[in-house]
């Protein structure tokens, strides 16, 4: 669906994007994740055939940019970071106008425009005047736009910027509804959203891809997050034992509740230490009331690939 080649991008003021390459399978949604600045909006602008690359190739829905950019701008859905909206329309006229420019039918336009009114929530202000909405009102009159006519491929940019966190909910759970007959790619700093709605994730930094994975494989990068126990053991003897598995780097005690103490007890990057902390407790027959792992988050992943 997205087909991208060494793409770049060069502003007056130096390199937005230094040759990127990936590609979004139909039917995925992927989420587009980097810092301030990284180049996520500008690659957008590119894909949706709005900005001219310096270089590189892309082919989107079956198009190629830039020669073919007003084929691609009839079928994608795109929403800027600054939705661009004609303060003096009416919800209702702006998006009949917009789907009438993307080549709705005037069959259509109606049943289209009352549709997507209601998947974005904007029946109650169908009649009202663009620019006496709030923010939040307004970012889903531009999601409306680059929905209005059924576009297989959305390319989303912030689009919950804005939003507060009922909108933000529910729009969540309008990406979900929407990505199981679309493909999307959205962009965001919301990074519980990408773990909601994604399976994969691309993150850039500083014009340059530094991972594109599934959500799983991505947090299997970072340290497979540390272990805590509670048993009942002599706590220096625990210590040094738990200190002693080979693949065990960091042995921290946490707490003591009578007899019973706590550990966290860290692993060497991607080693799985569960079996052998198991093993021990067994061993040792220390009773054991509390075992478990937390969980990498993507979060992690992203501080860690991002950071200078
Ligand atoms: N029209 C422009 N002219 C010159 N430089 C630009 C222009 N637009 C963006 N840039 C620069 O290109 C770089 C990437 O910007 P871009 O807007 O793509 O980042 P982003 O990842 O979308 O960031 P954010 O998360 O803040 O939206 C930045 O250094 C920015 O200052
Ligand atoms: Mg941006």
């Amino acid at each position: 669906m997205i087909q991208v080649e060494n793409l770049m991008k060069r502003y007056a003021g130096g390199e937005a994007v230094r040759g990127i390459t990936f590609s979004v399978e139909k039917g995925e949604v992927v989420g587009f994740l980097g810092p301030n600045g990284a180049g996520k909006s500008t690659t957008m602008r590119m894909l949706t055939g709005y900005l001219p690359p310096t270089d590189g190739r892309i082919e989107v829905a079956g198009a190629k940019l830039p020669k073919e950019s007003l084929l691609v701008r009839q079928r994608i859905g795109y929403m800027p970071e600054n939705v661009p909206l004609y303060p003096e329309m009416r919800v209702e006229e702006f998006l009949e106008y917009r789907g009438r420019l993307k080549r709705v039918s005037r069959g259509e336009i109606t049943h289209r425009v009352g549709l997507v009114l209601d998947q974005c929530g904007l029946t109650d202000v169908r009649g009202k005047i663009i620019g006496s909405l709030s923010k939040g009102f307004r970012q889903r009159v531009g999601l409306a736009d680059a929905l209005v006519h059924n576009p297989m491929l959305l390319i989303l940019d912030e689009p919950t910027a804005g939003l507060d966190p009922h909108q933000i909910r529910s729009f969540r759970e309008l990406i979900k509804e929407l990505g199981k007959d679309r493909t999307i790619l959205l962009s965001t700093h919301i990074l519980s959203e990408v773990e909601m709605v994604c399976r994969r994730a691309i993150i850039i930094n500083k014009g340059k891809i530094e991972a594109s994975d599934t959500l799983a494989n991505l947090e299997k990068r970072v340290q497979a997050g540390a272990l805590q126990i509670e048993v009942k053991a002599d706590p220096a003897v625990a210590k040094e034992k738990l200190t002693k598995i080979a693949e065990v780097s960091l042995v921290t005690e946490l707490n003591r509740a009578g007899d019973w103490v706590s550990y966290e007890v860290t692993a060497a990057p991607g080693k799985d230490i569960r079996g052998e902390v198991d093993g021990l407790i067994k061993r040792e027959q220390w009773p054991l009331r509390e075992f478990r792992r937390e969980k990498a988050r993507l979060e992690d992943v992203f501080v860690e690939l991002t950071q200078d």
